[in-house]
């Protein structure tokens, strides 16, 4: 499949808010810088940076469903493929595990969960290692990034799906 990346650009730029859509080049760009690091293929990094949040604020994801943390992760996947024709089953599951992950992360899976976290953008305390440890090991960085995210929904006594947990099981598991 051919991919025109300044068309999705040009689309995505219409249903984002400002700030989301800057957001988005941010992660793209964080994407593929780790891509060249991590030998992942570059297009499909800069694809699934630049869609994972495409469905967050945007007028689109309102026809969809309503507003959620945790849903615009899958309507995400459904926006760029129905919306954005993305038929890349590796671009798609990117988008769907940016959020809580998966029990099986590819190498393009990590790299849009970390990129997501670390853009430039983002400030708070602790960031400045975390984006050193993405240039040093992906494995590591993307176990300390879901853990970040598990602690932030205990925190802040938000509702853990248990998709995250799985995603940390599997992790926990696979390195036993
Ligand atoms: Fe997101
Ligand atoms: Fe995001």
């Amino acid at each position: 499949m051919k991919i025109d990346i300044l068309s999705i650009e040009n689309k995505l730029k219409k249903i984002l808010t400002v700030a989301r859509f800057r957001h988005s080049l941010n992660t793209r760009d964080v994407a593929v810088k780790l891509a060249l690091k991590y030998g992942v293929d570059v297009n499909k990094a800069l694809v699934a940076g630049l869609l994972h949040d495409c469905a967050k604020e945007s007028k689109e994801q309102i026809k969809l469903d309503k507003a959620s943390v945790v849903l615009h992760a899958f309507t995400g996947r459904k926006l760029a493929q129905e919306y954005f024709g993305i038929d890349d089953l590796e671009i798609l599951q990117a988008i769907e595990s940016h959020v809580m992950g998966n029990e099986n992360m590819s190498l393009l899976d990590k790299i849009v969960f970390v990129s997501d976290f670390i853009e430039k953008d983002r400030n708070f305390k602790g960031l400045d290692e975390i984006r050193i440890l993405a240039e040093q090991d992906l494995d590591a960085v993307f176990k300390v990034v879901l853990m970040q995210k598990i602690k932030y929904l205990l925190d802040y006594n938000k509702v853990i799906c248990e998709d995250i947990i799985k995603t940390w099981n599997a992790l926990i598991v696979k390195n036993l």
